[in-house]
């Protein structure tokens, strides 16, 4: 019932950890399974993303999904980000079972809330 890719970002995440004073960090979490996602992004001076890494309390769905998005922002500017949707990220696992679509949707949340973040710390920046 789970792709491939699913279970290989869910047994071999990427990007896991925490990146200390990270220019944004956002935590997003879902009130129905209690599960919560942490994403802190390292961004440049030109708005892109240099490093992006990712803690998940939660589900394997959770955590494959933000795998893939850390994956899917790295290298990309802020503004690329913010238009991560949850049926890419899915789409990049090659699919999840619909029940689970909605674990995928703490990934965009959680990089949209690491964006704003970043926003609110950097009032000057342009995006
Ligand atoms: Fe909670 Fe998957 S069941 S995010």
């Amino acid at each position: 019932m789970y792709s491939e890719k699913v279970i290989d970002h869910f047994s071999n995440p990427r990007n896991v950890g925490e990146i200390e004073n990270a220019d944004g960090v956002g935590t997003v979490g879902n009130s129905k399974c209690g599960d919560i996602m942490r994403m802190y992004l390292k961004v440049d001076d030109n708005g892109v993303i240099t490093d992006c890494k990712f803690k998940t309390f939660g589900c394997g769905a959770a955590i494959a999904t933000s795998s893939m998005a850390t994956e899917m922002i790295k290298g990309k500017t802020l503004k690329e980000a913010l238009k991560l949707t949850n049926k890419a990220v899915a789409e990049a696992l090659d699919g999840l079972p619909p029940v689970k679509m909605h674990c995928s949707l703490l990934a965009e949340e959680a990089v949209k809330a690491a964006v704003e973040d970043y926003m609110k710390k950097h009032p000057e920046a342009v995006i």
